[in-house]
């Protein structure tokens, strides 16, 4: 868990911008759940045996003798409110938003953090295939407008409850008989989630998965239609897609579509996916809901954040073009007074009010980049007026104070 400030703030905030400009235009609204749900949410949404809820949710229990957790994801959080709320009754889909604090306790490393942020995007109500695509679209876009420029998505479709126990059985029978060479999480993941062996990282279990049956052949006629028209909105869009059969994701809730997206470069690819989701057409349902179809992304800000700042993707801050120096009581108190006026004709004005000192105001000011610089002397104060200098070449001009901030507009026109 870490501090976040300084430039990394300034990626932060360029981040949650670029999705509310995209939630605007495709109508997702903001929601803000609490951090802190009862652990049963996860427990039933996520999965009992997940990693996320097996090994890395933080939970506690309170005075009171409830079980909470910390947030490990917020899409069991944002069925939760969807239901709580009385969404169900309105218009579909139901589209929100989210950007917020999630807590893993995972191994830091690379790209892994206890305290990381995601941002993303829920549909829910409609079970059509083109949403899942807008959302590969959206997630892409904002990425892309981001700087990424390596983007890759992976796809793939785990079927639903039609088709995957029988997936599940040939793999299990395939995955047995191979049992004394598989790493000894994937020997108890084949009893109880045999599909995450697919995505586990070991070599020897990596090796065997390359000839395990792939779901894939063996979905249902709905989830393979779904899947082959979600793949065709990714080809009209001409959107970079591989297909990984072995990709399951590591949550429960999913049925049909699950994708990740990474930035292929060698600092991307250490990082881990940028981006993940897929459909969850069972969870409102298993959360106490109606029968309603989702969707969904979530984004790893920090992840992002990280490639952003190697990359220097963010431009530097723009120097400041102006700066206000003062010399002496009067002028400090005009000046305090002058800034706010500028503050109010919206005119960026660097300042260091706490100075007494020109000659350390006028270093600040050209460590701040600035073209101009108000003096307010202790005889400019008085006599309500400014001087206004040009730092490069060190010319003057005296006005009112008065006309100042209209000055300082035409100057920098
Ligand atoms: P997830 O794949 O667990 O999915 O997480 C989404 C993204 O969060 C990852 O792609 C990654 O960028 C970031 N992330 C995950 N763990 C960490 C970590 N320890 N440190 C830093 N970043 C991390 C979900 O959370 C689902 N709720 C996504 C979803 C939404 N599916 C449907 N709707």
């Amino acid at each position: 868990m870490h501090d976040i400030f300084e430039d990394e703030l300034v990626y932060f905030r360029k981040i949650k911008k670029a999705c509310s400009r995209f939630a605007d235009f495709y109508r997702y609204q903001e929601i803000r759940t609490p951090i802190l749900e009862q652990a049963e949410l996860f427990e039933k949404g996520t999965g009992q045996t997940t990693d996320i809820v097996e090994k890395e949710m933080y939970s506690l229990r309170t005075k009171g003798g409830d079980h909470l957790a910390l947030r490990p994801e917020l899409t069991p959080s944002i069925v939760r409110a969807y239901i709580e709320h009385g969404l169900q009754a309105m218009p579909k889909p139901i589209k929100l938003w989210y950007f917020g604090p999630v807590f893993r306790h995972e191994k830091p490393q690379a790209g892994r953090y206890r305290q990381f942020h995601q941002f993303g995007f829920e549909s829910l109500g409609v079970a059509d295939s083109v949403v899942d695509a807008s959302i590969v679209l959206l997630t892409f876009n904002i990425l892309k407008e981001l700087g990424f420029k390596h983007l890759v998505i992976e796809v793939n479709s785990i079927g639903d409850k039609q088709c995957r126990p029988y997936f599940k059985k040939s793999l299990v029978s395939y995955l047995r008989s191979k049992s004394s060479s598989l790493c000894a999480d994937c020997r108890r993941r084949l009893k109880q989630n045999p599909l995450r062996a697919l995505d586990c990282k070991e070599e020897k279990c990596q090796r065997i998965k390359k000839s395990a049956p792939q779901i894939i052949d063996h979905l249902c006629k709905e989830c393979h239609n779904h899947f082959k028209f979600f793949l065709e909105f990714l080809d009209e869009l001409d959107f970079p897609y591989i297909l990984n059969a072995h990709l399951v994701r590591g949550l429960d809730y999913y049925t049909k579509t699950v994708f990740e997206i990474y930035e292929d470069t060698k600092e991307g690819r250490e990082q881990g996916a940028l981006a993940g989701g897929g459909r969850y057409d069972d969870l409102v349902k298993l959360l106490g809901g109606k029968d309603t179809p989702g969707c969904g992304v979530a984004c790893g800000v920090e992840r992002l954040v990280n490639l952003m700042r190697r990359g220097k993707k963010e431009k530097e801050a723009p120097p400041t073009a102006v700066f206000l120096a003062q010399v002496g009581d009067l002028a400090k108190r005009k000046g305090l007074v002058l800034l706010d006026n500028f503050r109010k004709s919206k005119v960026p004005v660097g300042e260091a009010i706490h100075k007494d000192s020109l000659t350390s105001q006028l270093k600040s000011a050209d460590r701040a980049g600035a073209k101009y610089v108000l003096i307010l002397g202790q005889k400019e104060a008085l006599e309500d007026k400014v001087i206004i200098r040009e730092m490069k070449t060190g010319k003057q001009k005296i006005v009112g104070l008065k006309r100042v901030i209209s000055e300082v507009k035409r100057k920098a026109r």
